[in-house]
This record gives C-alpha cells, structure tokens and sequence, in this order.
C-alpha cells in the first residue's frame, strides 16, 4: 500500500500541471482526492490492516494527501490569475482612440432651441404645460372647432393610433390640443406655452417630417385683445432674434381662432431687405395665431363673455433651421456627427 500511495504522489505533479484550465484542474482533484479518488479508494483498505500498518499508512496517506492538495491549490491560483488575465484583456477598452477629437457631448439643436424658446417665454411670465402626443379626436379637432367631416380636417395629415373606434385616437398633428388640456385643467387667468412632438402623414423632404416640434402659446384673461396678441408676439420676436427683427401679421384662416393671422418675421439672413431664403420678400413665415373662438371657450366650459384670449402656435424645427442657415430639416434628423458637432451647446 505504502508503494501505492508512493506511486500515486510521485504522479500527482504531472497531472497536476498538465490541467490547463480551472475546470479541468477540478477534475484532476476528484481523480486524486475526491470521494471516488485513488486515495480514498485507498483509505478504505485500512480496516482490513493491524493497528501499527494501520498508523503507518494512515500517515503516509495523510502526507500524499496534503501535499497533493499544497499543488492543486497552487495550480488553480495560477490558473484563476490567468483567466481573470484574459477577461480583464479581452473586456479591455481602447479609451485613448479619440485622443485628438472633441468627444463632449451637446444637446440636439431641436433641444436647444426648445430650452431657448420657453427661456424666452418664461422671462414673459408664461408657465410651461406639456400633453400627451398620442390624443383623442376630441382634443386634435373636436374641442378645437374641427367637427368630423370639416374640410379643415384636410389641414392636418393625421396619422391614426389602432384602438377603440376607427379614428378616434391618433398621434397629434399639432400641439394645439394641449390649449384645450390647459384651459380644463386651471382656471383663467392662463399665460402659457406648449412644446412639443407632433406628427403628421407626410414624406421626409427638404422641409417636412413627419415628426417634427411646435411650441404653442396661448393667453386666456379678461380684455384680452387682438393688439396684446401682435404686442406679445413682437416682443417675443425682438427677446429671440434680436432688435434689429420684427414681426408682422396677415389675415388667414384657423378654425379655433376667429380672426386668425398668419405671423411672419423679417428674414434673419438679409434682415428685410430680400434674398433667397425669403424669395426676396423679407419676411418669412413662422407660424399661425388668433383670437381663441368662442366655441372653443365654450368646449371648455369658459364664459365667452368674461375671459377672452389668444392662441399662437409655430414650427419650432423650422425655427432651429432659420436660426442657422440650415436647408434641410432631414439634416437635424439623420444622427450625423458632423452635422450634430456644429451646435456644441
Ligand atoms: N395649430 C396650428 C397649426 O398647426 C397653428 C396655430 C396654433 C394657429 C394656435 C392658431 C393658433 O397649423
């Protein structure tokens, strides 16, 4: 028996470092001395020995025991280190590959201009309200005036949502029903604007996405008039773009507002006096406004008679491009470092 264990311990070395991983260093182990391991096998003959043999190989049993353990347990703290070696290598991450190039981030232009514009209005004393961007045709067109079936439906390109009735729920196609969200939600007097995403059924081009952003406004007090509307939006203009830029207004048609006015602005780029961004007519057109409609007061359950307001409401997109020279609205959407690097803040 003792040549046994001999024969054993003189083997185990080889094996030992012959495993070339942690698992396969686990096995060797069971082999050697786990319960089905040579020198357990051994172990078992010792009953049948008188009591010195017994003592004798017992302690030699022990000796190979210990020994073979000291090894196994030096090879896995070598193998572990290794593994842990070529995690460590192959999770490693290059952090010097940009060495040379600005790496800080920015927030998006449409971000930007979003944080300038409520900024803006804030210092006009405005709040700032928020609304879903999936609606109810109540909130995109019934409570505003635009009853099922009126041709100013054909305005808005709507994208519809698949639940409850056909058309009854849909992606808002302008942030004008945050108004009536306002106006039900906190008692006049109301000063506040509405950014935010909407939607609308139309092929990316130059000018047009389908989702893009619109910053509302909107003014419900009492003796509110046509001429605080053109003042607001005036001093809004000169507080955004400058003195030197100023608003004008021209009739048009909105079914929530009566009368309603589209609501230009001299041409950033030649500041009036005619170039091609404005088809030389100095001005370009930013957005459309009006006096809010009685119906829509009524909608909301205001008395006409008491409170009266405005509403305003403009592509804050095409707000951004016009800002900075930028010809194509695709550009702000295409994820494009190089376009995204130019607005570092
Ligand atoms: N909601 C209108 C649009 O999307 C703009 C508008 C807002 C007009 C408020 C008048 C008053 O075209």
């Amino acid at each position: 028996m003792i040549d046994d264990i001999e024969r054993i311990r003189a083997a185990a070395p080889a094996a030992v470092e012959a495993a070339s991983s942690v698992d396969e260093l686990r096995a060797v182990e069971a082999d050697l001395l786990g319960r089905r391991g040579s020198l357990t096998e051994l172990k078992k003959g010792l009953g049948a020995l008188d009591p010195d043999a017994r003592r004798e190989v017992g302690a030699a049993l022990n000796l190979a025991r210990g020994s073979i353990e000291e090894l196994v347990e030096a090879r896995r703290a070598a193998l572990e280190g290794a593994e842990r070696a070529a995690v460590i290598a192959a999770e490693r991450l290059d952090l010097t590959e940009r060495t040379g190039h600005r790496t800080r981030g920015a927030l998006h232009l449409v971000t930007q201009t979003w944080d300038r514009l409520v900024d803006v209005f804030i210092g006009m004393g405005f709040t700032v309200a928020e609304g879903p961007e999936v609606e109810t045709d109540w909130y995109n067109f019934e409570a505003l005036n635009i009853p099922a079936a009126h041709p100013a439906r054909g305005m808005w390109d709507t994208l519809y949502v698949d639940l409850g009735d056909p058309e009854t729920v849909l992606l808002r196609t302008h942030t004008s029903p945050v108004q009536i969200r306002v106006m039900t939600e906190t008692p006049p007097p109301i000063y506040a604007v509405m950014p935010g995403r909407v939607y609308r059924r139309d092929t990316a081009d130059a000018t047009h996405m389908p989702v893009f952003h619109q910053i509302e406004g909107l003014v419900i007090d009492r003796d509110i008039s046509f001429a605080d509307m053109a003042g607001t939006l005036e001093a809004f203009t000169s507080a955004y773009f400058g003195g030197s830029i100023h608003s004008r207004l021209r009739p048009s048609y909105f079914p929530f507002t009566e009368p309603s006015a589209e609501y230009d602005i001299n041409c950033v780029f030649c500041e009036g006096s005619g170039c091609r961004t404005c088809s030389q007519t100095g001005w370009l057109e930013l957005g459309g406004c009006g006096m809010v409609h009685p119906n829509v007061l009524r909608n909301v359950g205001l008395d006409g008679e008491e409170w009266t307001g405005f509403a305003f409401g403009f592509g804050l997109d095409r707000l951004a491009l016009m800002r900075h020279g930028v010809d194509d609205i695709r550009e702000m959407y295409s994820g494009d470092v190089r376009f995204l690097e130019q607005f570092p803040s």
